[in-house]
């Protein structure tokens, strides 16, 4: 089969195709024939070097959603069939022409949705789902604020959080990407760059805060965090762009009573990925259905052209989804 492989860490065009064998699968896995993958922030940490896949991942395939056609099933395999068209949170090798997968990692491609767009769904629906609702245990009424609202967890978390009843505030940085995580649903948007998040969800909220923080910048925010949650809040971190040492002020968290939480979905087991599949499919892909909420596809490359998806990722100015095609 043909793959993207990483050559070594560097900048994008190390990505180059290869060809490699066509994976083996387990008795609890399918192969699934890949349409389209999506692409995530941490494939470039990846290709850089600073995000090594687990153990038992593919060491040198990057790619953490995939979309297809299963061609094989285990023999323990239960709800698939060959033939089925499914979408998939994988642990690595996604950039590739074939992928294994177990089989509780796989959902339907939603009703009305191409593979494309099914593609753009496992990686970022599995993080916030897991972050947002089950760590920050956000309630239809409360409040959520989201940095880098619209990146492709940005927008996720909005829809999702809107869907579900809560008010929206997002970060972005540019007007552009404010005006886009409008687009999504966001009820107040603040330009990170010209305004302070600060001082206007202070007086966006009547100096009450927010319930539960979504942050993948760390560093200097985390102080300014804390500032903004509402008593009882919940800060949620997926990841730490502008820094992991931090230095704050924990008195706060006593006198509001905080929590403070965070995780990384990539190498947790595969019955805790199938429970938040099996909350998915229950509580989102009917919304996904109905076209209450709705995949955000911002750019299709060739499967040959990963470099330039990656480079457009690098460059931050997309908003949404980027997704590999192994179809065009
Ligand atoms: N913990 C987990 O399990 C998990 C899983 C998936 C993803 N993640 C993390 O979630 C984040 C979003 O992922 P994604 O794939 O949706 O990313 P993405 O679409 O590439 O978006 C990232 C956005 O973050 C904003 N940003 C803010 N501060 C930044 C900084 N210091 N450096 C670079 N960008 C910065 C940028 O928008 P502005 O122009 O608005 O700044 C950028 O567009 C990433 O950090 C990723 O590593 C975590």
């Amino acid at each position: 089969m043909k793959a993207i492989v990483i050559t070594q860490p560097g900048a994008p065009d190390v990505l180059q195709i290869a060809e490699r064998p066509i994976p083996h699968y387990g008795p609890d896995e399918v192969l699934v024939k890949v349409t389209a993958a999506g692409i995530n922030r941490p494939d470039i940490f990846q290709r850089k070097g600073n995000y090594p896949p687990p153990p038992g991942a593919p060491q040198d395939i990057p790619g953490l959603e995939i979309a297809g056609t299963i061609v094989e099933a285990g023999n323990n395999v239960k709800r698939w069939k060959v033939g089925d068209k499914v979408c998939a949170l994988v642990t690595g090798g996604g950039y590739a022409e074939f992928c294994n997968v177990p089989e509780s990692q796989c959902l339907p491609v939603p009703k009305g949705l191409n593979f494309v767009e099914a593609a753009s769904l496992p990686e970022t629906f599995f993080t916030v789902w897991s972050n947002v609702f089950d760590r920050g245990k956000l309630q239809p009424g409360e409040s959520l604020l989201i940095h880098g609202g619209s990146s492709g967890i940005g927008a996720t978390a909005t829809q999702m959080a809107k869907a579900l009843g809560s008010k929206v505030y997002v970060t972005a940085g540019s007007d552009e990407k404010c005006v886009f995580c409008k687009s999504q649903g966001a009820d107040e948007v603040i330009n990170y760059r010209t305004q302070d998040f600060v001082i206007e969800i202070d007086r966006m909220t009547g100096e009450k805060g927010v319930d539960v923080i979504l942050d993948m910048v760390g560093g200097s925010y985390t102080q300014r965090n804390l500032k903004v949650l509402a008593e009882e809040g919940r800060l949620v971190m997926i990841n730490t762009m502008e820094g992991k040492n931090v230095e704050i002020d924990l008195s706060i968290v006593m006198l509001k009573r905080l929590h403070i939480t965070g995780s990384t979905l990539r190498p947790r087991s595969v019955e805790f990925k199938a429970a938040i599949a099996d909350s998915l499919e229950k509580n989102i892909w009917p919304l996904l259905a109905s076209g209450k909420i709705k995949p955000v596809v911002n750019a299709v490359f060739p499967a040959h052209r990963a470099a330039d998806a990656h480079i457009l990722m690098e460059s931050s100015g997309h908003t949404g989804k980027i997704v590999l095609s192994f179809d065009l």
